[in-house]
């Protein structure tokens, strides 16, 4: 996964309109895809983070990468293409933060189970059952291929809040 020609990928921040769009389905897992999905974990592993949605690095395409050891366990990288949550069960408020969103915050209600449904990039087709962490970030990633950023969920007051301090920043 991890090619030694791996390239270090913008990440792309609020206020970017691609990050309000609905990422478009993949239809064939081509070399470009496969590339994108090699430099997009090059690009989580060194920022580092935990997840990371197409969108963010300007694709607006259904790709999605998590790995909750950054790098340590290579059981635990995920790549999905096309994922959509299918089941959803309990909730769980968690403090939440994305590279997109720098140096925000926040706690963010998320379901505490969930069931996820996509394909690897061998088009073998997944179901993943996660808790906890894992469920929050597939939630969150899954939540930027369509156009949902994690302050989203927040109250207006708070979003509001929120925008002032990040549209300061610009
Ligand atoms: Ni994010």
């Amino acid at each position: 996964m991890m090619k030694k020609d791996s390239t270090l990928l913008e990440i792309i921040t609020y206020g970017h309109p691609v990050l309000k769009q609905k990422a478009q389905e993949i239809k064939n897992i081509t070399e470009d895809i496969k590339n994108i999905a090699a430099n997009m974990v090059y690009t989580m592993h060194s920022s580092p983070g935990i997840g990371l949605a197409a969108p963010q690095i300007n694709q607006s395409i259904k790709l999605i990468t998590a790995d909750l050891s950054v790098g340590e366990k290579k059981e635990d990288l995920l790549v999905l293409i096309n994922p959509e949550i299918t089941f959803r069960e309990g909730n769980k408020d968690m403090e939440e933060g994305c590279l997109s969103v720098p140096e925000i915050n926040e706690n963010v209600n998320r379901p505490a189970q969930i069931v996820l449904k996509g394909y690897d990039l061998n088009e073998k087709e997944l179901e993943i059952s996660a808790e906890g962490l894992l469920a929050r970030v597939l939630c969150h990633e899954v939540d930027h291929i369509n156009g949902i950023l994690f302050i989203d969920h927040l109250s207006p007051l708070k979003k509001n809040l929120i925008k002032k301090k990040l549209k300061k920043r610009l």
